[in-house]
């Protein structure tokens, strides 16, 4: 389902095209990096990233086998397969010989227990002197119970970046997504639900898709539209 509800925002995430190629360029100054992506799902920041610039060598992790099939297939569409590797692999059981100058985990912190646990996972991959680029949510207004008990237990903006520079990290571009690229990307998942569902009538599982789609779009609006933000940072260490 997870595939359907994206096929028409390839990134998994609340951020347009802008956003996601500026965020690159600044994670990416020389163009020759090593990146590795924690929670990488279908590949699309790796096969934007290795599509910018010819002499990026890229990883990915994910538990999803199907994501990462697609993000197999994405790679050799785009001719850049000789220069990504896939791991399928709990993020936090990953482990590699060398580091890497990028280490990137957007909307996946969940899988190492939010924020925090993300960037002392990512630390441990760095290279000296390397990046992090990561996205993960936070609260524009107070949330209900309803909506910290569905996506988590955030803190505002000011919050989530202070404890990001008590934690050692210097942030150096980042990115609010704007109401636009947060309601653009629950139309895009709920809608390419929905029109599935109504595609393919006979299906046994259209009934299903249609009730799902049903179920996320009354979510979004009634328990997090207007409380849930989302942040995406360029971090170094400070020291
Ligand atoms: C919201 S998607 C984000 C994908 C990608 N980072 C993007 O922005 O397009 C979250 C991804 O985290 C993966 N994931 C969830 N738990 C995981 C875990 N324990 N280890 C590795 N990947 C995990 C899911 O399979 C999914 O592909």
């Amino acid at each position: 389902m997870s595939g359907i509800a994206h096929a028409d925002h390839p990134i998994k995430s609340p951020l347009d095209d802008d956003a996601v190629r500026a965020l690159l360029a600044r994670a990416l100054p020389r163009g020759d990096e090593r990146i590795l992506d924690l929670g990488c799902g279908g590949g699309e920041w790796l096969l934007r990233a290795l599509a910018m610039h010819p002499g990026l060598r890229a990883e990915g992790v994910d538990i999803s086998a199907a994501a990462l099939e697609q993000a197999r297939a994405s790679a050799i569409d785009r001719g850049v397969e000789d220069r990504l590797v896939l791991h399928q692999s709990e993020a936090e059981a990953f482990s590699a010989p060398h580091g890497f100058d990028l280490v990137l985990s957007v909307g996946a912190a969940h899988a190492f227990g939010g924020l925090l646990p993300t960037l002392a996972a990512a630390r441990k991959h760095l290279a000296p002197g390397g990046r992090v680029l990561i996205g993960d949510g936070f609260w524009i207004a107070d949330p209900s119970p309803e909506a910290v008990e569905m996506l988590g237990d955030f803190t505002d903006l000011a919050t989530t970046m202070d404890r990001v520079k008590a934690d050692g990290w210097t942030p150096v571009h980042g990115h609010v997504s704007t109401r636009r690229e947060m309601d653009d990307y629950e139309w895009a998942c709920w809608g390419s639900l929905s029109s599935w569902a109504l595609d393919h009538p006979s299906d046994p599982d259209s009934a299903q898709v249609l009730e799902t789609a049903e179920t996320r779009y009354t979510e979004w609006l009634r328990v997090y539209r207007d409380t849930w933000g989302f942040l995406t940072l360029v971090l170094r260490e400070t020291r």
